[in-house]
């Protein structure tokens, strides 16, 4: 038997599906790497111009990061790219990590709409602004 709860969500998802890839949901929903990182090598925050920040956490060893993880206070889809780009980080050497770019987190997140590509712009900034920090 299924709650009314579900039913609910069942229509947002419904809906959310129209404009949004699975994997943004799904990034969104039950977000990867989330929340501040204690022991990190470097640590990047960028605010954009819709005035969203996002912050990421990087620990690197021997030129790899090993662990990265991010906060950010702006919408569902930059929740979804900081996450998406936290696993696509994630074993990647500093260089490989900072050639990172909108256009491979759109890909990754299976494309956005076109007024929340910026979000995927500023995940791919933040990730240049950890790395700089090391
Ligand atoms: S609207 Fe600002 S990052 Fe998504």
């Amino acid at each position: 038997m299924t709650s009314r709860f579900d039913d609910i969500q069942d229509l947002v998802l419904k809906d959310a599906r129209k404009e949004y890839s699975e994997t943004t949901i799904d990034f969104f929903m039950n977000p990867r790497n989330h929340g501040p990182m204690e022991d990190a090598d470097g640590f990047g925050t960028v605010t954009g111009p819709c005035g969203d920040t996002m912050n990421m956490w990087i620990r690197v060893k021997d030129g790899i990061i090993e662990k990265a993880s991010f906060t950010t206070d702006g919408c569902g889809t930059s929740i979804a790219s900081a996450s998406m780009a936290t696993v696509m980080v994630t074993g990647k050497t500093l260089e490989e990590a900072s050639l990172i770019g909108q256009n491979d987190v759109l890909s990754a997140l299976g494309g956005l709409p076109l007024e929340s590509e910026h979000c995927a712009a500023l995940a791919s900034r933040v990730i240049r602004a950890a790395i700089k920090d090391l």
